[in-house]
């Protein structure tokens, strides 16, 4: 028998393809982009963008938003401290499989607290995880709502809303802070692109 048969080592065809296979066969190092914030402070629109540039630069990426999240794989999932839990669980453990694919994962949820986005970076790896705290001020949030949430959390049609009637902790040390209401879209993609491009080896 060949030695690969007696000692249980699995024989090299028996394995899947590592990270590094990936990112070298697409030319680029993978990297978590996690933004964090209120609920419309302009996340998943900066997501966009951000993706867009680094495209065009070909960059392979994967926006994790609302949209494609809660919509399918978290459809089961409400707003409950509970349920946000299992949300970031299940987005981190998605978010993992991406990074270990060798894509440039970007993440856009409100991930409300410290320990949430803990959990986050730890199911991913701390030396992959990149926070961004899109700290845009809860009264532009509001001032622009623009899928009219806040006034309903005012009047108390929607329960536990983050900023109004559930908590919003700031993040201690993200790697970059965005206020919306300050930058442009371009100017915060640019600090973005600053950030990150180093890291994927552009
Ligand atoms: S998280 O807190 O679990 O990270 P997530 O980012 O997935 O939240 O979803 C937030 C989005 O869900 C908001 O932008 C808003 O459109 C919608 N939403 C509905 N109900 C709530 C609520 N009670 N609190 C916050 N966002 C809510």
């Amino acid at each position: 028998m060949s030695n690969t048969q007696t000692n249980n080592i699995y024989p090299i065809f028996d394995r899947m393809m590592g990270r590094e296979d990936k990112e070298t066969l697409l030319k680029q190092r993978s990297v978590m982009v996690w933004f964090t914030g209120l609920s419309g402070s302009g996340k998943s629109t900066i997501a966009i963008a951000l993706e867009r540039e680094l495209h065009q630069r070909g960059l392979l990426c994967r926006i994790l938003d609302g949209d494609n999240i809660r919509s399918g794989i978290n459809n089961n999932l409400g707003f409950s401290a509970e349920d946000r839990v299992e949300n970031i669980r299940r987005i981190a453990e998605v978010s993992k499989l991406f990074i270990d694919t060798g894509v440039i994962t970007i993440a856009a949820f409100i991930s409300p607290n410290n320990e949430l986005r803990e959990m986050a970076s730890s199911i991913i790896g701390k030396e992959n995880f990149l926070e961004i705290y899109v700290n845009t001020p809860i009264e532009e949030c509001e001032r622009r709502d623009v899928k009219g949430l806040y006034a309903k959390a005012r009047k108390g049609e929607i329960k536990d809303f983050t900023g109004v009637s559930a908590p919003f902790e700031a993040p201690e040390h993200p790697a970059l802070s965005l206020d919306t209401s300050v930058l442009s879209l371009e100017e915060s993609v640019n600090k973005l692109l600053e950030l990150i491009l180093p890291k994927v080896g552009a």
